[in-house]
């Protein structure tokens, strides 16, 4: 044993350098791929929480801000245009018509699909950039073109497409003199039906002139409010226990800016209505930092509280104002 572990650095001493040297080297290839990994999985986490927390909103924010390091500075304008096969009966427009946005700098718009039919159907999006050397820089975080999409009768909904423009365009010399591109998409039925999922995972648009649903109120408070406000506690905003008919800023043991524990209103679907359209009109000075733009989100928001408010009087029998 002894002689034999003597007599091995002549002959292994190389190659056992050798071996060193391939270890680094295959020890240095892992430590980049998992580096690559790591960046990956951290960028796809924020880039899915930005995305959750601008959909969120009640669909009101139209753009995600970046981390402006991977920002440049030139501008690119994108329009949106939308098809729809003759014969499929939906209604398919782009929300906005465009929007102007740094390259790297991530967008969030949205498209409007009604299915005009009397049946549920099934599309299929596909869509195209031009001029077409854009293409390859064009980014699409997320968006309903990926999947086959079942539309109810007569349901309408809001499908967001969240995408950047890569600013390695500015390095293609085909590419970077161009600062207007086309988004166009074309909605088809679709071949393979059964592989679906429903369209109304996005924000669903009541039909004009429907009644208040306080489900729908109840979805957009989770997503809108629920981040500050609870039922039976204060949190960053008050707690919002038997809010219907309740005097303002009443909730014990919250710390009400000023202005709002200077009212002598109690809280009817009007000032709900006026509040939530903008806390600081319907009460200047008031510290809720967020309004809701949408007539009809407040609308259905107010008849959850109003829901609620019933409720939690009907379970513990007590009609008056607490
Ligand atoms: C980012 C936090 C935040 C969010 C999100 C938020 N609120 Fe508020 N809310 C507050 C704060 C803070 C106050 C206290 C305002 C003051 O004192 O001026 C408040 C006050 C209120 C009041 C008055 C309560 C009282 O006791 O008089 C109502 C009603 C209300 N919020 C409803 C809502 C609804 C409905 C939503 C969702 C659409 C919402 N808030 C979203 C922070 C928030």
């Amino acid at each position: 044993m002894t002689e034999n572990l003597e007599q091995r650095p002549a002959r292994p001493m190389y190659s056992d350098r050798n071996l060193r040297r391939r270890n680094a080297v295959v020890l240095g290839a892992i430590a980049v791929v998992l580096g690559i990994m790591i960046t990956l999985v951290s960028y796809s986490v924020t880039i899915y929480r930005l995305f959750c927390a601008a959909t969120g909103y009640g669909g009101t924010t139209v753009r995600v801000a970046e981390d402006s390091s991977k920002q440049a500075a030139r501008a690119i304008t994108v329009r949106f245009d939308t098809s729809i096969v003759p014969g499929m009966p939906w209604r398919f427009v782009p929300a906005q018509k465009q929007v102007t946005i740094h390259l790297g700098e991530q967008a969030l718009v949205y498209f409007d699909a009604t299915n005009l039919a009397d049946h549920a159907i099934v599309g299929h999006a596909t869509y195209n950039v031009t001029p077409d050397v854009v293409g390859r820089y064009f980014k699409k975080i997320q968006c309903f073109c990926f999947t086959e999409e079942r539309l109810g009768a007569h349901e309408s909904v809001e499908m967001p497409v969240l995408f950047y423009v890569d600013p390695d365009m500015l390095n293609d010399r085909d590419a970077n003199y161009i600062d207007t591109v086309t988004l166009a998409y074309t909605f088809f039925p679709s071949a393979d039906p059964d592989a679906a999922t429903d369209l109304t995972r996005f924000k669903v648009i009541p039909p004009a002139g429907a009644a208040a649903s306080a489900e729908r109120g109840h979805q957009l408070f989770v997503a809108t409010c629920g981040g500050c406000h609870s039922f039976d506690h204060n949190a960053a905003g008050p707690s919002l226990a038997g809010i219907f008919g309740r005097p303002a800023a009443a909730a014990a043991g919250y710390d009400y800016s000023q202005a709002l524990r200077a009212e002598h209103f109690s809280w009817s679907a009007a000032r709900l209505d006026r509040w939530l359209a903008d806390p600081q009109v319907a009460v200047p000075g008031a510290k809720m930092p967020i309004h809701v733009a949408d007539e009809r989100d407040r609308r259905d928001i107010i008849a959850y509280l109003r829901l609620v408010t019933e409720q939690s009087q009907a379970a513990t029998g007590v009609t008056a104002i607490r």
